[in-house]
């Protein structure tokens, strides 16, 4: 599938994400949310990459979903595209290697429940936040409802949401949706040092770090200490985490080699 919404760059061991529509804040239509997808399955079958960041081109993060294109959709159409675009964040959320959301500018409604699929969201000092949909006579329909509350806690999501107020990147800071504001200019290379920082560990132990975080948010705390000596376990049968420990004791720097 030919990318025209979406950049891909590939910079060592870490992706560059770009949403790439401009002109229209970089909204998300069904065909950019498809090609997001085509990505996310490019990054899954990239064994040489380790980390992504992603980020939107201009002024915008991204706008939301393209309100042009849901104007006059029915009952199915909407269901319809709430799946595509659920399912897409879906993926990327699970996608084996952690992404960096860099906000750049306003990431409001789909947006704004992009950034929140991604594992750790970094923002310019210019971004703007918010779930507006409830002023467009619909609920956030791509997570919103289901991962604001998880990241901000119960009533600052239900006050965000039911009164679609827009919030700048330090409030966002304050109430813990983003961990780190930066100067505009800076954004993206703090997003890459950031990325190559994670890239510089044992990507197979940050997949499974990501797995298990992931699953334990999901279940009961019981569970989730077993699956975390699981994976623990699972470490061990891997030659990075031989390369890691011995590199330590023979005080030499280590080459992880994702196996
Ligand atoms: N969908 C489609 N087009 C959008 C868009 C969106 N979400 N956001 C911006 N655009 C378009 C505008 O229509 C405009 O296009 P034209 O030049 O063809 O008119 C272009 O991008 C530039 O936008 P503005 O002129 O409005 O730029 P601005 O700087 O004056 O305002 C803004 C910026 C405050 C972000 C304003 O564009 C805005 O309010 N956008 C909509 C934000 C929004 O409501 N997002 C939620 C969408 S619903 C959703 O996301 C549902 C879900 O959960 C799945």
């Amino acid at each position: 599938m030919e990318l025209k919404n979406v950049i891909l760059e590939k910079q060592d061991k870490v992706a560059i994400i770009t949403i790439n529509r401009p002109n229209a804040l970089n909204a998300l239509n069904s065909e950019t949310l498809k090609e997001i997808n085509v990505v996310i399955d490019d990054l899954a079958n990239d064994d040489n990459i380790y980390a992504a960041v992603l980020t939107g081109a201009g002024k915008a993060f991204v706008a939301g979903a393209d309100i042009k294109e849901m104007k006059d959709m029915t009952t199915m159409e909407g269901r319809k595209f709430g799946i595509l675009g659920n399912n897409v964040f879906r993926k990327l959320e699970n996608l084996d290697k952690p992404v960096i959301a860099a906000v750049n500018g306003f990431a409001l409604g789909g947006g704004c429940e992009l950034s929140m699929a991604c594992d750790i969201r970094i923002a310019s000092a210019k971004a703007k936040f918010g779930q507006p949909e409830s002023g467009l006579g619909i609920t956030p329909g791509f997570g919103g409802t289901q991962r604001l509350a998880r990241h901000v806690g119960l009533g600052m999501a239900k006050e965000l949401i039911y009164t679609g107020k827009i919030i700048k990147a330090d409030e966002a800071l304050r109430v813990g949706l983003v961990n780190a504001v930066y100067e505009p200019e800076q954004l993206l290379e703090e997003a890459k040092k950031l990325a190559n920082t994670i890239a510089g560990n044992a990507p197979i132990a940050v997949k499974l770090c990501k797995e298990a975080i992931n699953r334990g948010m999901q279940v009961d705390i019981d569970t989730a200490l077993r699956y975390e000596s699981e994976v623990f376990g699972e470490c061990f049968s891997t030659e990075d985490q031989k390369e890691g420990m011995t590199a330590f004791v023979e005080k030499r720097d280590k080459t992880f080699k994702n196996r």
